[in-house]
């Protein structure tokens, strides 16, 4: 059966200090909690190793934001997939719309990035969506199924087992901006068909489809009730751990 999943992304927010301490405060928040889903939170590089000594990984599972596409060598600035894992971060966002957006991150250069996320023991939580323009013509099913097919779809039935996907509209994040629940509901069944075609049912069933963009403790309770929407992905309401605690209490 698949997992729900409430998966924060702190983006890049938060000295070392002040993460350590949300991340901490979390944690106690959650130490006489039985939450209904896993629960996720996506750290920048350089506090991952000190989040993972600071919490309690069984309730609160720790994840990069990127990874690199290269497993090592002379890539200055970057940061590797065997990298993350040795600090004890089990998951890796990936092709999230600003990487794609703002540093070029192509479908070849996810392909690259999830694959060794994958060979290194990392779940990919790997992003897809369109911006306005696509919904406003009406193409955002095409859009996102290409995003699919160019990055994941050529995973072989293992390795895709081992992923979850978020849907995020470009135009819903940051932006206070949700899909209705009708939109995101009838995205993620749709994607959820993509993969019963590619995949099988079985597959299509256990596989975690996330929804992302302007969540809130608000409106999470009605995306979580959808057949299909196993989650989301916070950005903002993850920065303040009342709000990431009513977003994980939805389920
Ligand atoms: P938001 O961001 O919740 O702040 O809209 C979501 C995301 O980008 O993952």
């Amino acid at each position: 059966m698949r997992k729900n999943i409430v998966a924060g992304n702190w983006k890049m927010n938060k000295t070392l200090q002040e993460g350590l301490a949300l991340a901490t405060e979390l944690n106690v928040a959650l130490a006489k909690a039985k939450p209904n889903c896993e629960v996720v939170i996506g750290t920048p590089f350089i506090h991952l190793a000190s989040v993972v000594a600071a919490i309690d990984t069984k309730k609160i599972h720790v994840a990069a934001q990127n990874c690199a596409d290269n497993d090592s060598g002379a890539y200055t600035g970057e940061v590797s997939a065997a990298m993350i894992k040795s600090t004890g971060a089990e998951y890796v966002i990936l092709g999230h719309s600003e990487r794609r957006g703002y540093y070029g991150e192509t479908s070849d250069i996810l392909y690259d990035k999830v694959a060794l996320a994958l060979t290194n023991g990392l779940t990919p939580i790997f992003c897809c969506g369109e911006a306005l323009e696509v919904r406003n013509a009406n193409e955002q099913n095409a859009f996102v199924k290409t995003q699919l097919e160019e990055a994941v779809f050529n995973l072989s039935v293992d390795d895709f087992k081992k992923i979850v996907i978020a849907y995020e509209p470009i135009w819903a994040i940051g932006t206070g901006v949700t899909a209705t629940t009708e939109q995101a509901q009838e995205m993620l069944a749709f994607i959820r068909s993509l993969i019963v075609r590619k995949f099988g049912k079985e597959i299509a069933e256990n596989t975690s489809i996330l929804y992302g963009g302007s969540c809130n403790a608000k409106n999470a309770p009605e995306l979580f009730a959808q057949p299909d929407i196993d989650g989301g992905l916070i950005g903002g309401a993850s920065l303040k751990v009342a709000d990431f605690k009513a977003i994980i209490d939805a389920f």
